[in-house]
């Protein structure tokens, strides 16, 4: 239940505005700050606007319009803000603007009331360092749009009392939002999760594997992310992203799961920021993303057998299905003929290592992702040995079926396979750094980045020993220790239990 009767929110840009409407329509009173007035009287205007057409298209009670707009109200003034009992910071992302503005806030309001701040990258701790009572400052961490974005992190300071905690988490379930309650950790848990996507996707880029559009098709259409990688860099900023991937780099002093990409610099120095420069990862005329149509290549024939490496029996019946609309025969025998283009299902390992492994002929061995992704889209991953037409051959077999085929260069794990173990594996690392419980962590995911599934719920669907097994292959493959194992997740495999059972303490 709600506790607190009068919300300041100081800072009335897309942040402040956002969380003034979130609780105005949770029935609670706002003052809405700003040390420009004219910033105030814009978001005011700006919710009016947005709340008069929610109501015309009837996603809002016409009785509850006038109301809800009474109970925000604008304070021009920071004294104004004396009787409040919460207050809610969203002004500009500098520590010393944030420790400043806390130390005006207590000298005004009564002794009980708390201080929120919505950063989302400072430390909590370190803001409320400045503070008397630092026991009474805790993180509010939103994300945009704020009424829309159904989840809110609220971050525990070293020093905050965990009534604080409480009442703030029962403030945001009241209006509807998920209270994902988090220790001060660097980019606390939605943006610390989220360093296995964007992040391994430029690494990704950066090895020459596949271009930043075939890297966005292949992981909406193999694990069902809404947008892809390069969509969300042009979307947010490319600068802002990147910003937000030193700051995490930085605070976790240097831990190489984090390394930020050395392709960007050169980008931002460019104006390839994205969609607000027109260029970024895409071009962007009108607002909208120039389509990089991917050009068909020219018709071959088909003149060789198919021979794979998978005996399990609904893989190969998936691949005889599109072979046989190919007119192509797959081979039955456990070692190919003489002719046949041999396909390999390579779980973590690239093309070359298996080939190296199992003896097969370079010159006409190639590998298809099987295990992340092979109904809407196909990846195919030659090797540079590959005989050129054998790879013509086996684009257009595997394709016949009208389903689009990607190539892509030889890489430990493709792209899925390689972004999916990525992210469950960073997950089991935030579980077992106690940053959130699993289904705290599981639900905040979803909520705050769109996934299908949550990182641990992610290793659970597609089965955690062969996450471990991909992971420990690309750690075999590069040696570097941003692919190491979590324990959590070796744990859990050695016990054969779900990754998303959670632990004492947790
Ligand atoms: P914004 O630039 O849209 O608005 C900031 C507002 O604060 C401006 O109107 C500015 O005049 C005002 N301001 C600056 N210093 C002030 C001061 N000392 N006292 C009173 N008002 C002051 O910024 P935005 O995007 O709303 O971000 C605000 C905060 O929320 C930042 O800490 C940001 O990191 C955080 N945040 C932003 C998100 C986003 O997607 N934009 C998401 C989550 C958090």
């Amino acid at each position: 239940m709600n506790t607190f009767k009068r919300i300041g929110v100081i800072g009335s840009g897309a942040m402040g505005r956002g969380i003034a409407q979130l609780f105005a329509g949770a029935g609670v009173e706002v003052l809405l700050h700003d040390s420009r007035t004219e910033a105030i009287d814009q978001a005011l205007a700006y919710n009016r606007d947005l709340l008069e057409r929610a109501v015309a298209k009837g996603r809002l009670d016409a009785d509850a319009l006038a109301p809800t707009l009474a109970r925000m109200q604008p304070a021009y003034s920071l004294e104004a803000l004396a009787g409040c009992d919460l207050l809610i910071e969203a002004i500009v992302e500098n520590l010393e603007a944030k420790q400043a503005l806390f130390q005006k806030l207590e000298q005004l309001v009564g002794a009980d009331a708390v201080l929120a701040s919505n950063t989302s990258s400072l430390s909590i701790s370190l803001i409320a360092s400045a503070c008397q009572r630092p026991q009474r400052v805790a993180g509010f961490h939103f994300f945009n749009p704020v009424p829309l974005m159904k989840v809110v992190e609220v971050v525990r300071g070293e020093l905050t009392d965990p009534e604080v905690i409480e009442r703030l988490a029962a403030l945001a379930e009241g209006a509807g939002h998920f209270a994902a309650v988090t220790p001060d950790s660097p980019g606390f848990l939605v943006n610390h999760a989220g360093r296995a996507y964007g992040p391994e996707a430029l690494r990704i880029l950066a090895e020459g594997i596949a271009t930043p559009a075939q890297i966005d098709r292949i992981l909406k259409d193999s694990l069902g992310f809404p947008m892809g990688p390069f969509e969300l860099f042009d979307l947010t900023g490319l600068d802002v992203s990147h910003a937000v991937m030193e700051s995490i780099h930085g605070q976790f002093y240097q831990e190489p799961r984090y390394t930020p990409s050395a392709l960007v610099p050169a980008r931002l120095a460019s104006g390839l920021l994205g969609r607000k420069s027109g260029r970024g990862f895409y071009r962007y005329v009108e607002g909208k993303a120039v389509p990089d149509e991917p050009v068909a290549p020219a018709p071959v024939l088909i003149d060789r057998p198919f021979w794979l490496d998978s005996r399990d029996a609904a893989v190969r019946d998936q691949v005889a299905a599109v072979l046989a609309v190919a007119g192509a025969e797959l081979e039955q025998g456990s070692q190919p003929g003489p002719q046949a283009i041999c396909l390999v299902t390579p779980l973590g390992e690239d093309a070359s290592s298996l080939i190296a492994r199992t003896q097969l002929p370079a010159q006409r061995t190639l590998a298809l992702e099987t295990f992340a992704g092979f109904d809407k889209r196909r990846v195919l991953m030659p090797q540079p040995a590959l005989d050129p037409n054998l790879l013509a051959q086996a684009r257009q077999a595997l394709g016949a079926d009208g389903v689009p085929v990607e190539v892509i260069n030889d890489s430990p794990g493709f792209i899925a396979q390689r972004v999916l173990a990525g992210i469950v594996n960073l997950g089991c690392e935030i579980a077992q750094r106690r940053i959130a419980a699993p289904a705290v962590l599981d639900r905040a995911v979803r909520l705050a980045l769109g996934y299908p599934l949550g990182p641990l719920g992610f290793g659970d669907h597609y089965g955690a020993e062969k996450i471990a097994r991909i992971i420990r292959a690309l750690h075999e493959l590069y040696q570097e220790p941003r692919y190491r194992i979590s324990p959590w997740l070796r744990r859990r495999v050695q016990l054969g239990l779900p990754l998303t059972a959670a632990e004492e303490g947790a």
